[in-house]
């Protein structure tokens, strides 16, 4: 781990602690030369809770050189400290905060497209536009835009990988699911499509659509700070999933020999048999 320190020029003050990006202005000379050493330079959005944060540390302890990107950077900072991963901010809804990030790399192998979100359950008669445009913004526009600005260096790397941290409310819609729904089964068609278009490149394209998953923010976004209402997603469910479960097989796909590509995992908790079909334990 020592070696990565000496290859990484970190942008920012570590000491600092911001919760948006705005504060941290980034200086175009201090671009980040992180090196081809280990298994590469690996790029980890939406880096700073959940999913996110357990591939970061999974990825490091694989031997990647992680840049943890995403907007609250006092939390970034902390998993810097933990595991050497470069903390980033970045807000994929915002171009210009994107190309920010792709002007701080010099490489990139792999690429993790874990940012995103739900916001509501509402039903679809009592649906609201901003919920709906945002989840479409971060989910599916947010994935696109990190792919775009860093598919040059995933080719160049010669053995690219890009994961995109679907769910499988892309693959069965479910009541209040709507916009969500839209959103991943959208991502999810980015990746089909994305899969064909490079076929043929040094570049694999991986989906890995989680079930319920029991982080500590996603369902608490998804209703606006409720705790209760997010605990009792997973109340009485026996062995819900976490995210180092996740973490685990996004690590798996990526280190799979170069000419594996895992197009899809779907991976559900033992007693989530379906979207609507969850046993529980009271
Ligand atoms: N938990 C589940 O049950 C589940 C199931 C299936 C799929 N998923 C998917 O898995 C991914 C991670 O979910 P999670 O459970 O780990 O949720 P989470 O804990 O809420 O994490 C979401 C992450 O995305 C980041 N993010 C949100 N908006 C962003 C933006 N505009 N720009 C950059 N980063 C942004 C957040 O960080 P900042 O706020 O600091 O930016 C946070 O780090 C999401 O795509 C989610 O849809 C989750």
């Amino acid at each position: 781990m020592g070696r990565h320190r000496q290859r990484i020029q970190r942008p920012y003050p570590t000491d600092q602690t911001s919760d948006h990006p705005a504060r941290f202005p980034i200086p175009a000379r201090n671009l980040i030369s992180l090196g081809r050493v280990g298994a590469g330079v690996a790029v980890v959005t939406g880096a700073s809770s959940g999913i996110g944060a357990a591939t970061v540390r999974r990825l490091a302890a694989e031997g990647f050189e992680v840049v943890a990107a995403a907007r609250r950077m006092d939390r970034l900072q902390a998993l810097a400290a933990e595991t050497e991963c470069t903390p980033v901010p970045v807000d994929v809804t915002d171009q210009a905060s994107v190309d920010a990030l792709r002007e701080l790399l010099s490489s990139c192998r792999v690429l993790v497209n874990n940012a995103g979100g739900a916001f509501g359950l509402a039903p679809i008669a009592e649906a609201d536009d901003d919920d709906w445009r945002r989840m479409y913004d971060v989910n599916v526009l947010g994935t696109m835009r990190m792919t775009r600005a860093l598919l040059p260096l995933l080719i160049d790397s010669g053995d690219g990988v890009i994961v995109n941290v679907t769910s499988t409310a892309a693959h069965a819609a479910y009541e209040g699911g709507g916009g969500y729904n839209a959103a991943k089964y959208g991502e999810r068609a980015l990746t089909e499509a994305l899969r064909l278009e490079l076929c043929g490149q040094p570049v694999r394209v991986i989906d890995v659509a989680p079930g319920m998953v029991k982080t500590e923010e996603f369902s608490v976004v998804r209703f606006d700070g409720d705790q209760e209402r997010a605990d009792a997603v997973y109340a009485g469910v026996p062995g819900v999933l976490v995210a180092d479960d996740i973490a685990d097989c996004i690590a798996w796909t990526v280190t799979r020999p170069a000419h594996v590509n895992i197009d899809l995992m779907v991976v559900r908790p033992r007693a989530q048999a379906a979207q609507h079909k969850v046993h529980r334990e009271r």
